[in-house]
């Protein structure tokens, strides 16, 4: 006979099925984060997974926000459609490694019960969350504000047939935010969440933004995003992350592969270092017959780039070992202008003598000399 303990588990791996199913096909129920058996079903699976996302971005935020940022005496932080506060925590205890200071969360959420979870759940003794409900992006009680870091993460996909108005949401925050501020936005990682921000990003940037992209993109990109050039394409995250064993069950039970952070995301700052000209590869590396080949992103331009077995050398060896996401130096002229553009995107193979140098991980660190070789 089955014991409690195991019906319970049952029943949450049902409630996260059925949450799955709905994110997916966009027939989400609005009042699941109300009801406190699929919120209680979202904490214990999607909630680890956005705080270990909330907290690579917040190292990134660390690593690529202008110092202006943090010379202040406490950080006001604000997310939008935070659900139970899991990623903003994230974050926030990134931050906090770093920051000494007290930091202000404020979170924004449709859902009343979401925001009571949050405000009761054991936190950093350094965070101090407060909470408005408003249906967005009309809602806006929580402006005029002025915050530092702004995010919102998984909100958009439950809307995303108003990306003008989110757009307009986020213009009027941004223009509020402190000496320094950042705006992070996420998605999750599938074709359709993720071109829905990256054409938000677009939108953003065509107007009077007063931000910079900082990441991920290379090169600080002010044009459209060269993934939205194509139907097929998109563009997203898949950093390596351990997961503890009762998520690990649990996607396992579901069918799911929880091996890594998917996310699409866009970073905005006021000022801050945007990734040098690079180019990034932006598809899993292939090994093909006789070369290995990538899709690699410079901003502007995807290109398909292959490294043809014969031309493996000291001086190459490192294209066989990037991932998705990391960065090397993109050749000074010659390469890229003198390959053949085939189909859609310019494809060239990478010649023997010019050096393979990896600059960054997917999230910024910068890789030393001699792993960068
Ligand atoms: C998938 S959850 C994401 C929660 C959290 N940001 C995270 O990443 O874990 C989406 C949240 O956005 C909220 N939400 C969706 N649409 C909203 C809207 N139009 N206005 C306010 N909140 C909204 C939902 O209630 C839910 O709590």
């Amino acid at each position: 006979m089955k014991n409690r303990k195991s019906i319970v588990r049952n029943q949450v791996a049902t409630d996260v099925s059925n949450l799955s199913r709905g994110f997916t096909e966009r027939t989400i129920d609005p009042s699941y984060m109300d009801r406190p058996d699929t919120r209680e079903a979202y904490g214990a699976y999607y909630g680890e997974v956005s705080h270990a996302k909330g907290e690579s971005l917040g190292r990134e935020i660390l690593r690529r926000a202008s110092p202006r940022l943090f010379r202040k005496d406490r950080l006001r932080m604000l997310d939008l459609g935070a659900g139970t506060g899991e990623f903003s925590q994230g974050v926030a205890t990134a931050l906090l490694s770093e920051f000494s200071g007290p930091l202000d969360l404020h979170l924004v959420d449709r859902s009343a019960g979401a925001l009571s979870h949050a405000i009761n759940a054991a936190k950093d003794p350094r965070l101090f969350i407060s909470v408005t409900r408003a249906t967005l992006p009309e809602e806006r009680p929580f402006l005029p504000g002025s915050f530092d870091i702004v995010t919102m993460a998984n909100c958009l996909a439950e809307n995303d047939h108003r990306d003008e108005s989110f757009a307009g949401l986020l213009e009027e925050v941004s223009n509020t935010l402190r000496p320094g501020g950042i705006l992070l936005l996420v998605e999750p990682a599938d074709k359709r969440s993720s071109r829905t921000l990256l054409s938000l990003g677009d939108l953003l940037l065509s107007r009077h933004f007063p931000l910079t992209l900082l990441a991920p993109c290379p090169g600080g990109r002010t044009a459209s995003c060269p993934a939205l050039a194509h139907p097929d394409d998109w563009c997203h995250e898949d950093r390596p992350a351990d997961f503890s064993e009762t998520l690990l069950k649990m996607a396992d039970s579901l069918g799911h592969i929880k091996d890594a952070l998917k996310m699409t995301y866009l970073l905005f700052g006021q000022d801050g270092a945007p990734f040098p000209s690079a180019l990034r590869l932006v598809s899993p590396l292939h090994k093909e017959k006789g070369f290995f080949s990538g899709d690699f992103c410079d901003g502007n331009h995807w290109w398909r780039i292959r490294l043809l077995n014969r031309n493996r050398s000291d001086l190459t060896r490192s294209f066989t070992r990037l991932h998705r996401g990391e960065t090397i130096e993109a050749p000074l002229g010659g390469l890229l202008r003198s390959g053949s553009p085939r189909d859609r995107r310019g494809a060239m193979d990478w010649s023997k003598e010019l050096p393979v140098i990896r600059l960054a991980h997917p999230d910024g660190q910068p890789f030393d000399r001699e792993e960068g070789l």
